[in-house]
């Protein structure tokens, strides 16, 4: 129980945050493509090398999540990827749930699979090296949706893996998502948000998750993509802290905000806000576990080529250390242009 407090307070530290790269291998082929970037082992395997041989990224980032041929591969000179993290003090942490699926009788909903076997993964995961897992959970935003069915069953899902988690001595990084995509106002994002979030701590108590030794990873309240009325940095700050206030227990260490297809200068900027408003008087740390606010300007700038390794990876710092100073509310957008 200590080990995993002291796990969790570890990945909020410092106004360090979580850099996730643990997309599958559809998700990552899928970003690859659009840069027309070879979608093998192989090149998956340069790109994690190219993430993790970062010179000081473990000055922003507590925590590496990986993904499953992450976390068995090796550096181009044999150096597994987990020593190169571990010995740049950053935290390991695996995705461990199978993906979300269509779900049965829930038409446009998802339900996330991987419950079968996976005390055994996370053992294996374990002996590895992994210090935290994550499973994330999605919740689509839409006409009639999301239905209690779906939100009870993703609950249900995200707390059996979450107390699983603990079991094996690892911190759950507890990822309900609100996606984005819609035409949904700000409020109809808040009210839903504040709906999953207390049915997942009502299941969380009842599976007897210690909520000391968790994170929760969760969106931040925003409008829908496509919906026309765009909101301020700060009335998406604002928003995103009443719902948390009133749904996210205070034993709670630390809230990681995903990305969600956020540019990465709006999730620094929204981050930095809600540090300045709120960083004094919330209970937990606002703190981020981006993947494409932070992954995204390298792979555009790397294009698959070992000639743009290097202003990819300082691309990457970059992105990493605005996160940092979003946390300490010291961001400015300014800052994008790196000098
Ligand atoms: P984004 O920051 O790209 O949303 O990814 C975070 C993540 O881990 C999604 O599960």
């Amino acid at each position: 129980m200590q080990e995993l407090t002291d796990t969790a307070k570890a990945l909020v530290a410092n106004d360090k945050g979580l850099l996730a790269l643990d997309e599958s291998n559809p998700t990552c082929n899928k970003r690859f493509a659009r840069f027309g970037i070879p979608q093998t082992e192989e090149v998956r395997r340069s790109y994690r090398e190219l993430i993790v041989t970062t010179a000081g990224l473990n000055e922003s980032i507590s925590g590496a999540i990986l993904y499953d041929e992450t976390i068995r591969q090796q550096k181009k000179d044999g150096t597994p990827l987990i020593k190169i993290i571990v010995d740049a003090g950053i935290i390991p942490g695996i995705k461990v749930d199978a993906g979300a699926k269509a779900m049965a009788f829930h038409s446009g909903e998802k339900i996330t699979e991987g419950l079968d076997g996976l005390r055994e993964r996370l053992l294996e995961y374990s002996r590895m090296g992994a210090r935290f897992a994550k499973w994330r959970a999605v919740i689509t935003v839409g006409d009639g949706i999301p239905s209690r069915g779906c939100i009870d069953a993703n609950a249900h899902a995200l707390a059996r893996y979450a107390a699983l988690s603990q079991e094996a001595g690892l911190v759950p990084v507890v990822e309900p998502e609100v996606l984005m995509d819609g035409e949904h106002t700000m409020a109809r994002c808040g009210e839903v948000s504040e709906e999953v979030l207390r049915a997942v701590f009502d299941q969380l108590s009842r599976q007897r998750v210690m909520l000391e030794g968790m994170i929760l990873k969760t969106n931040m309240v925003l409008p829908g993509l496509r919906c026309p009325e765009q909101e301020t940095i700060t009335g998406v700050a604002d928003a995103t802290l009443r719902c948390l206030l009133r749904s996210v227990p205070a034993a709670v260490p630390g809230i990681a905000f995903l990305s969600g297809g956020q540019s990465a200068e709006l999730a620094s900027s929204r981050l930095n806000a809600m540090n300045i408003q709120y960083k004094s008087r919330a209970p937990w740390a606002l703190s981020f576990s981006f993947a494409r606010a932070i992954q995204q300007p390298a792979l555009e700038i790397w294009q698959g080529r070992e000639e743009n390794l290097s202003a990819a990876q300082q691309a990457l710092y970059h992105r990493a250390k605005c996160n940092r100073d979003a946390r300490r509310g010291e961001y400015n957008p300014d800052m994008e242009r790196i000098s």
